[in-house]
């Protein structure tokens, strides 16, 4: 944050910052433009971590249904009202929050850049914005929390089928403060995701994305009965270049010492040991009442797309919904996100939060996701962008952008404040 930006509404400080900078030739590093963003941050990282970020489930006709749904809706604009002041603060789950953004929780970030979870930390707190640490995180979410600092997070947790798993994972997430518990639902077993298929490429499998599991004590109790039990797959035949490539990453991934690791059995085990304990596909409704008997935390649902599913997440108690689907991830030719959320919205009729993603590409589209309803929005696969083409200041960058975009659409748009932001905005 820089003083001069108190003279000026945030939209008005990036713009300006951005072409004060092009007076001396600077461009932004990281692109406005959405298509510009995803383009150089998709340039920025490996095919595989290209793939794993792009891919959708199989033919991606959900991620395209998610971006028409955007289109479909198109916003009216109104003159001669006094925009001088703009106001895109909001107050969710009882906390003040500058913006009405969030991250999406996001998986084996090290792909896209080496400090990964930790460089969102950075840019989240440096754009005032709440993080949602993922399960499948490539560092401990206390390392992601000293990150933060007294930044906000949230955690998100998938259900594993080892219930101490479960209970551990939440008390570590009070321990660091997370202010709130995000379940997903949508993952309780992986999406047919075709270009991680046609590469063949599973991160988890490399040992990637599963810093949460091995740094976990209850997770750690597994891994040691199953090497006590010497449990784990012979390889058949000779070892190919990319079974040591596999090896290697496997035993880099682990913490401890390399070398120990190399001839330890466990960093083998653990990533045998997380395929199996993953999730849980006989999870229902009634589960939740498990988590809530184990701690005070706000529950979350994230992955509702039905109206009656909205319905049953009221009456099984939760404290606020997410409504996504994955970034079409996990169901292709399903209904696009933002058309869910115009079902869900009435359902809910306020009595908790309604969080929505996917497809969300610019501030325009967070602005429709309000006028919908919503009461915040996660931000997803931008970020990622950004943090693959430039750690974390292209977090923090991309991050600014959307809540300068925001602020410029209220003030185009005849606006001042978020509540304003509703159906009648809309044709
Ligand atoms: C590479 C990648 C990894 C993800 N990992 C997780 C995860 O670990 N947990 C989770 O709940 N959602 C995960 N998601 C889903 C996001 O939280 C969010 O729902 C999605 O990115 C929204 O779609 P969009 O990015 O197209 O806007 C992941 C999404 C992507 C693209």
């Amino acid at each position: 944050m820089n003083d001069a930006q108190h003279d000026l509404p945030f939209g008005r400080w990036i713009q300006s910052r951005i072409y004060s900078a092009g007076v001396f030739g600077r461009r932004p590093s990281v692109p406005t433009h959405p298509a510009a963003l995803e383009e150089l941050g998709l340039k920025a990282m490996s095919p595989a971590a290209r793939d794993y970020v792009q891919t959708g489930a199989g033919a991606g006709s959900t991620m395209t249904a998610n971006r028409a749904a955007f289109d479909k809706h198109r916003i009216v604009p109104r003159m001669l009202r006094d925009v001088s002041r703009r106001d895109q603060s909001i107050t969710l789950l009882g906390r003040e929050l500058p913006s009405p953004l969030l991250t999406a929780p996001i998986g084996v970030l090290e792909m896209a850049h080496p400090e990964a979870d930790l460089a969102v930390a950075r840019g989240a707190r440096a754009a005032q914005t709440p993080m949602i640490i993922s399960s499948q995180a490539s560092y401990p979410m206390e390392q992601i929390a000293g990150a933060l600092g007294d930044h906000p997070s949230w955690f998100q947790l998938y259900w594993s089928n080892q219930p101490s798993v479960v209970e551990s994972f939440v008390r570590r997430a009070e321990a660091i403060d997370a202010e709130a518990i995000v379940v997903t639902l949508d993952t309780t077993v992986l999406g047919w995701r075709t270009l991680d298929l046609d590469r063949a490429f599973l991160p988890f499998a490399r040992g990637m994305g599963i810093a949460q599991y091995t740094s976990d004590p209850a997770f750690q109790a597994l891994v040691e009965a199953r090497v006590a039990a010497d449990d784990l797959p012979t390889p058949d035949g000779r070892p190919t270049p990319t079974a040591v490539r596999s090896l290697l990453s496997i035993t880099r991934n682990y913490p401890g010492d390399f070398r120990d690791n190399l001839r330890s059995a466990h960093p083998r085990a653990a990533v045998q040991t997380f395929l199996d304990v993953f999730s849980r596909t006989d999870l229902t409704w009634a589960d939740l009442a498990t988590l809530r008997a184990m701690t005070k935390l706000p529950i979350l649902v994230k992955g509702v797309q039905s109206a009656d599913d909205a319905r049953l997440a009221l009456e099984h108690g939760v404290d606020g919904i997410i409504v996504s689907n994955h970034g079409g991830r996990q169901v292709d030719g399903a209904i696009g996100s933002l058309d869910a959320l115009a079902e869900i919205v009435p359902v809910v009729d306020g009595t908790v939060p309604v969080l929505f993603d996917s497809g969300i590409r610019c501030g325009a589209d967070v602005y429709k996701v309000l006028a919908l309803g919503a009461s915040a929005v996660c931000i997803g696969r931008p970020y990622v962008y950004g943090l693959a083409i430039a750690g974390a200041d292209g977090v923090r960058e991309v991050l600014e952008h959307f809540r300068a975009e925001l602020d410029l659409m209220m003030a185009t748009t005849g606006v001042t404040s978020i509540a304003e932001i509703d159906r009648s905005t809309l044709a």
